[in-house]
């Protein structure tokens, strides 16, 4: 009798852990990203993307925790169980849907070229590449789209941080990077008075690369913890805090 309790036992904790239930959540981040993951002066962890994490896990009522994580090992962390999801400005595109399940959208950011002002490059085609430095963050979109467009013409430096890529564009080692245009714009053109720009269009295409916006990423087996973020969001859009947030990091 007793060992039938505690086989009972047993098929109900793996039962649990099947289908898992969290009361907490570990995010996985790669930071600094600023506006969207960094750190204040003194070292606190901020952002949009920090503020909507924890504001969701509060509505969710369960506690979360971030683990910062460099950009190029951040799916692999996330599959093998270093945390429990993803929430860093990742873009949702249909390559990354064979491995991840996504929330669903929670903001929309275009892309976008900077260089040193005075660039003599003015728009962005393979002629004008041609010969150009260009630095991306390893394993993102940018990094995806400038190799399968410009990989031939252009020479393409690869960053484990966005921080060192844009540091080596102040240095003048890079002609151009390309990145999130609200990054670019808190790195490059804020407190920099004049000394980049932007060149060419916001980039918003080719979907396959820059796909529908930032979601917040989960183990495929994850459908109801998914399920539970987009409750959440729906939730937080309607009451005002998601608008709140917004405007923190957003506004005027
Ligand atoms: N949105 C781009 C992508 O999904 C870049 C994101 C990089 N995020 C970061 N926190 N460094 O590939």
């Amino acid at each position: 009798k007793l060992l039938t309790v505690s086989l009972l036992g047993v098929a109900l904790a793996a039962g649990t852990a099947q289908a898992r239930d969290y009361d907490h959540v570990r995010f996985g981040v790669d930071v600094p990203y600023e506006p969207m993951e960094y750190r204040t002066p003194d070292g606190e962890l901020t952002g949009f993307d920090i503020d909507l994490g924890n504001a969701l896990c509060a509505e969710m009522g369960i506690t979360c925790e971030w683990i910062e994580q460099e950009w190029d090992g951040i799916i692999p962390g996330l599959l093998a169980r270093n945390y429990d999801a993803i929430m860093s400005s990742m873009t949702i595109n249909d390559e990354r849907r064979q491995t991840l399940l996504f929330s669903d959208p929670y903001i929309t950011i275009p892309g976008a070229w900077f260089a040193p002002a005075g660039s003599d490059v003015e728009e962005i085609n393979e002629e004008t590449l041609a010969g150009k430095s260009i630095g991306v963050q390893r394993g993102t979109t940018f990094d995806s789209y400038v190799t399968d467009n410009y990989g031939r013409v252009a020479n393409v430096s690869r960053y484990s941080t966005a921080d060192d890529m844009v540091l080596d564009l102040q240095a003048q080692r890079l002609d151009l990077v390309f990145l999130e245009f609200i990054v670019g714009q808190a790195t490059l053109l804020d407190n920099h008075s004049g000394e980049f720009e932007v060149v060419g269009e916001m980039v918003t295409e080719p979907e396959e690369y820059f796909g529908e916006g930032f979601g917040i990423a989960f183990r495929p087996r994850d459908e109801a913890l998914a399920q539970r973020f987009n409750e959440a969001l729906a939730t937080l859009k309607e009451d005002g805090t998601y608008d709140e947030i917004y405007q923190r990091y957003f506004g005027e």
